[in-house]
């Protein structure tokens, strides 16, 4: 709309005034999407706001991707445009519980997914997002390792290393519910398509893809396939994203039922509102934030 386009600019012009970067995740609207000067993954927002030279960073996303760039970058103004877009896996672990069970398992080490509030992180050794999570896996000297929260991105880290992983019995509820009679139904669909999928699907359910992969990775298989045509596994906003990128190609979501409405509570006037009176600031504890800094630069360095 037309309104929408104004408000646009006007994020664009106040941007810039300010030195401010607009980061977005792949799942947010279109019209944010559009608005952000980088869209990506999980692995590419932290990398993004390690290196920016912005002043402000805007973060659109949900809290652990805001409390990611606050972690990283403590010289800079890490605003949320949004401040209730929460993610539900990652209230499933706690520091207090966390630190028991790692106890319990004798100290070996902790591998965090990044979707994880910054109190866990800082009691975990490494991160790992759904990019890199074998990489991580396998950078480990120890042959055993405990892995929060996401408990299918788990089972396929194990399938695919030769480590023992222990479980953390938290998981995505939107994706940890697409259900292998939905994927077949889709499939019968679309049969020319590939079935690309997220690992924070169920084990059941990754077994029917043609590739597993981050939300950015699925941009990047598509890109170097020969097919063209491709089921998302994953929340539907990837579908801006991945059209945008590869127009000539034809993408398809596995499920309309795979939202999530964290995702979608950033609207365009939050980030003018956020920007024009700085609101939604997000600050990590500073003990909190020297651990946890440690737990996602770790990540961030292994090559
Ligand atoms: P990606 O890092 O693959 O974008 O995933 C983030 C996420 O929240 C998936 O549900
Ligand atoms: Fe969290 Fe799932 Fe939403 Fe990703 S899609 S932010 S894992 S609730």
């Amino acid at each position: 709309t037309t309104k929408n386009s104004t408000l646009h600019q006007k994020i664009r012009d106040l941007a810039k005034a300010k030195k401010a970067i607009i980061l977005a995740h792949n799942y947010q609207s279109a019209p944010i999407q559009d608005v952000a000067d980088l869209c990506g993954d999980s692995l590419e927002m932290s990398i993004k706001a390690a290196a920016t030279d912005a002043d402000i960073i805007i973060c659109c996303g949900v809290r652990f991707m805001a409390e990611t760039a606050a972690i990283l970058c403590p010289d800079k103004i890490v605003l949320m445009p949004n401040p209730e877009a929460g993610c539900p896996m990652a209230d499933m672990v706690t520091p207090e519980a966390l630190v028991r069970r790692k106890g319990d398992l004798g100290g070996i080490p902790v591998i965090t997914y990044v979707n994880s509030s910054a109190a866990v992180k800082a009691v975990s050794d490494i991160c790992c997002t759904s990019a890199n999570v074998i990489k991580v896996v396998n950078a480990l000297k120890e042959k055993e390792v405990l892995m929060t929260p996401d408990r299918n991105l788990a089972r396929y880290a194990a399938a695919n290393t030769d480590k023992k992983i222990h479980l953390w019995d938290g998981y995505c509820p939107f994706h940890n519910d697409l259900s292998i009679e939905a994927v077949k139904a889709s499939k019968a669909a679309h049969p020319k398509a590939l079935f690309v999928v997220h690992p924070e699907c169920r084990p059941d359910v990754l077994e029917l893809a043609d590739s597993i992969q981050s939300t950015s990775g699925m941009i990047r298989f598509a890109g170097e396939s020969s097919a063209d045509q491709f089921i998302l596994g994953t929340e539907i906003g990837l579908i801006h994203a991945i059209s945008k990128a590869l127009p000539e190609k034809k993408f398809f979501p596995v499920s309309d039922q795979l939202v999530c409405p964290d995702m979608k509570k950033t609207q365009l006037q939050d980030i003018w509102n956020c920007l024009e009176k700085m609101s939604g600031r997000v600050v990590v504890e500073e003990a909190i934030r020297i651990k946890a800094m440690n737990a996602v630069k770790t990540m961030i360095n292994i090559k």
